[in-house]
């Protein structure tokens, strides 16, 4: 094997309580993937300072020969890299709170991606997606935005509709973290030892066949346990262990009955099960505060205590599940590596009974410079109607944001299935109007 050439990494949302574990990840993988500069970049200096601190010394540790940085300024950040990984995070915490909190107090679903809490996310995250990929060609024609900004779906249709040229890839981690626990069901090491064909939109997808190496059918024994017991398991301890994620894990049961022939994605539930999911929601206190509570709280104090010691020895920051697929996938961009990946992609026929102008989630083979989507086929009705409604929502939010229409964004909500009715949907739209003032277009 010729030498691998060292990359250069700029991280996007350096503030982000995941920067720390992909850094810690990258610096792992850097026999497979070698490293000769990490740069992170956020608009936010003061939370960006304390996990870039932190980031410094563990590289500093573990990797003295890898230049460490970090930079509110764009230009700094963006020229002469390989990689800029994006994990923006529009408005933070509080507003992913509000996204929550305001459907919920209207008995509709509140979730930071789906639903109305996910478009007013979406026209939060455009704008600034869009600033980022200016900065990439303007500063690094050649390097690739691996985005994993949420609400990924909207995100990607707003790249294919604003920037179709550009050198994106869309992905998401749940996918990964769902077929990791395929993996400890089965009794395997890696989600690597098997193969996959699956289909959908982001947050709105299934399985349909997963075979070991020699070509064997593993579905019958997955379908068998999440039957019983849906995708929750006893051992690990991690970020989907958390009471609120084991709910949703074991919605798996219920989603499953709903279609036995395939495997489903566990965000299916906030669509197909949204009475009983808002049901079980307390209104006081959603996600956006377990993580605030928790995650944000530990992260932060971790990475104060590595800048206190000056030393990241016995730091319980780890890499995790995260950001493994992200070094996998820049791997197979600079280095042919030709695995398979899930990517969120211009369906132009993968899906033949689908519209060509969606942006679906299916299988791709990821070599140098180039992504090439897996054909589907034809899928059944039931999926086929249920994605076409989701991705008219999901198409038409990207539109209000482009013509600033307040009409075609009270037609995205009214279109999504976790709303009941067009009164509620204004009712909500107008409650989301007000608190995103400072990030929404103006809407006509
Ligand atoms: C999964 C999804 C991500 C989402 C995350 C939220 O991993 O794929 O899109 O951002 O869950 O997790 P959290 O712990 O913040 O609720
Ligand atoms: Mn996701």
């Amino acid at each position: 094997m010729t030498e691998r050439k060292k990359q250069r990494i700029a991280i996007a949302g350096g503030g982000s309580t995941y920067t720390a574990g992909i850094v810690k990840m990258l610096l792992e993988n850097y026999k497979e993937f070698p490293i000769e500069s990490i740069v992170l970049y956020d608009n936010n200096e003061k939370r960006q300072e304390t996990i870039a601190k932190a980031c410094e010394i563990i590289t500093r540790d573990m990797r003295p020969e890898v230049k460490f940085s970090y930079t509110t300024d764009p230009k700094i950040a963006f020229t002469d890299v390989d990689f800029i990984m994006a994990q923006l995070r529009v408005g933070l915490l509080p507003m992913r709170e509000k996204d929550e909190k305001i459907p919920l107090k209207h008995g509709v679903v509140g979730q930071e991606t789906c639903g109305p809490g996910g478009i007013a996310y979406g026209l939060r995250t455009i704008g600034p997606l869009i600033e980022l990929i200016d900065y990439m060609e303007k500063y690094s024609p050649n390097a690739w935005l691996l985005n994993y900004s949420n609400p990924a779906a909207i995100a990607a249709e707003a790249c294919r509709r604003l920037r179709p040229k550009s050198r994106v890839i869309n992905i998401c981690d749940m996918p990964v973290c769902l077929e990791e626990i395929f993996a400890r069901v089965l009794g395997m090491k890696s989600r690597k030892e098997f193969d996959v064909r699956y289909y959908g939109l982001n947050h709105f997808g299934w399985w349909t066949s997963i075979t070991d190496k020699e070509g064997n059918d593993l579905m019958p024994r997955l379908k068998e346990y999440t039957s019983k017991n849906g995708y929750e398991e006893y051992t690990p301890q991690g970020q989907h262990k958390e009471s609120s994620w084991l709910v949703t894990m074991r919605a798996a049961k219920e989603l499953h009955e709903m279609d036995p022939k395939t495997l489903p994605n566990t965000y299916l539930k906030y669509y197909l099960m949204a009475p009983e999911t808002v049901e079980h929601e307390n209104p006081n206190y959603t996600r956006a505060n377990e993580v605030m509570d928790r995650r944000e709280k530990d992260i932060f104090a971790e990475c104060q205590r590595i800048i206190d010691a000056d030393s990241s020895e016995g730091t319980s920051i780890q890499s995790s599940e995260h950001s493994q697929f992200i070094v996998d996938l820049a791997c197979a961009l600079a280095f042919n590596t030709r695995e398979r990946f899930l990517l969120i992609v211009p369906n132009n026929g993968s899906i033949s009974n689908f519209r060509d102008d969606a942006m679906v989630e299916i299988p791709c083979i990821v070599g140098k410079d180039s992504v090439e989507p897996m054909s589907i086929g034809e899928i059944p009705d039931f999926q086929k109607g249920l994605m076409e409604q989701q991705v008219a929502s999901e198409k038409l939010a990207v539109s209000a944001w482009i013509d600033q229409s307040y009409q075609t964004l009270w037609q995205s909500l009214i279109m999504n299935k976790t709303v009941p009715s067009a009164k509620i949907a204004k009712e909500i739209l107008d409650d989301l109007i007000e608190v995103n003032k400072d990030y929404w277009p103006e809407l006509k």
